[in-house]
């Protein structure tokens, strides 16, 4: 497996696309993804869509892939997506400075009511980079088991990795995204409404006020 580490994403797909008579990848959606939310939509976001378009056409009665419904076609496709995903997550853990927009970019949510600007995820990064580096490395981690999985043809661990991933997005958005929503998490998690184990319940729980 080829693993490709970009350090400056943008500046390296600039130079790899103009250095050579090789003909030129497909134009991505915009010209480097040097923040984290270019990085979400563009890389991460897009492929693991992708991915689970794939792997909800191959789910077993119980959950998980059924191996008899998956192809080598399919197998490949799983492999390289998240790949894909990978290296988005190892683009974002490698941001340094951690710029979550380029000025004048509004991130999904921030009209809504509840909704964040990117100053305001700004804000809540700068509270704890490490431990968002530390999150965008656990998926990057997270992507390439499945991608060992996927080419080993290894549906018992591939389908597990998988039902998972949903929760290790869920984990990074709820610490540095939403963070409000983490108390409420905890309180569906005290009425059993949510698995104890969640990983969105996350490290250093916030204080409950009164009852
Ligand atoms: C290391 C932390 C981290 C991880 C892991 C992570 N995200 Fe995000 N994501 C963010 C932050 C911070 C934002 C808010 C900024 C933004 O909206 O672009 C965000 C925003 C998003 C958005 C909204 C983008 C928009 O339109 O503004 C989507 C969709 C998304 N993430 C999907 C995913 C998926 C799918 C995964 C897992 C495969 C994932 N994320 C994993 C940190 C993370």
């Amino acid at each position: 497996m080829r693993k490709v580490f970009f350090g400056s994403v943008g500046a390296l797909a600039l130079l790899a696309g103009c250095s050579s008579g090789e003909p030129e990848p497909a134009a991505p959606p915009e010209t480097g993804d040097t923040t984290v939310h270019a990085i979400m939509v563009n890389q991460i976001d897009k492929h693991a869509d992708e991915l689970w378009d794939v792997s909800n056409a191959a789910i077993g009665n119980n959950g998980g892939l059924d191996p008899a419904k998956m192809d080598d076609a399919r197998w490949d496709k799983i492999a390289e997506l998240a790949e894909k995903v990978a290296t988005g997550s190892h683009a974002v853990a490698a941001l340094d400075p951690i710029t979550v927009a380029a000025p004048g970019v509004t991130i999904g949510d921030s009209g809504l009511p509840g909704g964040h600007t990117a100053e305001q995820v700004q804000g809540f990064i700068a509270a704890n980079p490490e431990l968002f580096r530390e999150m965008a490395t656990t998926l990057g981690v997270h992507m390439d088991e499945i991608a060992a999985a996927a080419h080993a043809r290894d549906a018992a661990t591939a389908g597990p990795l998988i039902d998972q991933l949903d929760s290790v997005c869920e984990s990074c958005h709820v610490n540095f995204w939403y963070p409000e929503q983490k108390e409420l998490i905890e309180q569906f998690q005290n009425e059993g409404t949510v698995d104890p184990d969640h990983p969105a319940l996350g490290p250093a729980a916030p204080e409950t006020a009164g009852e």
